[in-house]
């Protein structure tokens, strides 16, 4: 079984300037948590023992989040604020947290390069710290891990059901044949295409099940959109080795939340806050007087 993930949180966030010129956009907060710990939870959900962080330079805050603060703790308890110690349950975690630094922001394939030794010669997990996968703890992870079936050879990525007029903003899968059902084969990958050349409306969900061989691989993709190193391309290479490529659909009624961007930002934290069972019903009226 797969028990390692990596959490890549080392990009620059310039999409969401100046919101993130001091702090990490995974440290923005969706409702009452930050990104990173939704991530955090659906992957201790699925049974990961270990969890790598891929930072950067002014991303301290994260590893500070999932610290235990007894300083914190002691002035709940001595202030009689004890109830709101159960916000702080998820610093009892028994995952083992490491954290490695990229030196350059060069792209996504790039920060995951950066966990080789981390993950030696298993198969990893691999989950954005900027994406949220639907608004409860998501299965998404854990019904990889189970897709993956201890196979080393097989890389599997969730996928998504966008409108056409999206895909460039994303990697874009090709099915072999015609997608039915919720797991099936990837011909094909490309980042970032334009529109019209886009294989489908099928778009990568930001989280990965990588083989031992996408190490390799990453080191023999050459800088690709944006000037990237793209996971994109190291995965498209991985068929070289033999590896079988599948999707995972995401179920029925669970997205993709990306942070990448502020409008996508605003629309996440208004439909999370809304369903937010303390304040929601209230902010609901609010927005309505709004409108
Ligand atoms: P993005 O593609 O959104 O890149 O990263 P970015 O650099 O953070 O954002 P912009 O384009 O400057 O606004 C997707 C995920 O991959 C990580 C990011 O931290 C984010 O979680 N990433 C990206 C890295 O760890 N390293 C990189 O070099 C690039």
């Amino acid at each position: 079984m797969i028990t390692s993930a990596v959490v890549p949180v080392a990009g620059m966030g310039t999409r969401m300037l100046p919101a993130t010129k001091s702090q990490p956009k995974e440290m923005l907060p969706v409702g009452k948590k930050p990104i990173v710990q939704y991530v955090v939870e659906e992957l201790v959900a699925a049974g990961i023992e270990e969890i790598l962080f891929v930072t950067g330079r002014g991303k301290h805050s994260i590893e500070n989040h999932f610290d235990f603060d007894h300083q914190l703790m002691r002035l709940l308890r001595e202030t009689g604020k004890e109830d709101l110690l159960e916000e702080l349950e998820f610093e009892r975690f028994t995952t083992h947290f490491f954290y490695t630094r990229q030196r350059l922001q060069r792209g996504l394939g790039d920060a995951i390069l950066c966990a080789e030794r981390f993950a030696g010669d298993a198969p990893i997990a691999v989950a954005l710290g900027d994406s949220i996968i639907g608004m409860s703890t998501s299965s998404c992870v854990r019904r990889m891990i189970e897709a993956a079936d201890n196979d080393r050879n097989v890389c599997i990525i969730a996928v998504e059901e966008v409108d056409p007029k999206l895909v460039s903003h994303y990697g874009v899968i090709q099915p072999k044949g015609s997608a039915a059902g919720a797991l099936f084969e990837i011909a094909d990958l490309v980042e970032k295409p334009a529109v019209n050349e886009a294989p489908s409306n099928l778009v990568i969900a930001g989280r990965y099940i990588l083989p031992p061989r996408i190490f390799e691989a990453i080191r023999r993709t050459e800088p690709g959109a944006n000037g990237e190193i793209q996971l994109t391309d190291a995965i498209r290479l991985l068929r070289e080795y033999g590896c079988r490529l599948l999707a995972l659909r995401l179920p029925p009624g669970e997205r993709r939340y990306d942070i990448g961007n502020f409008e996508s930002y605003f629309e996440t934290f208004i439909e999370f806050a809304l369903a937010d069972r303390e304040f929601g019903p209230r902010l609901r009226e609010r927005v309505k007087r709004l409108l």
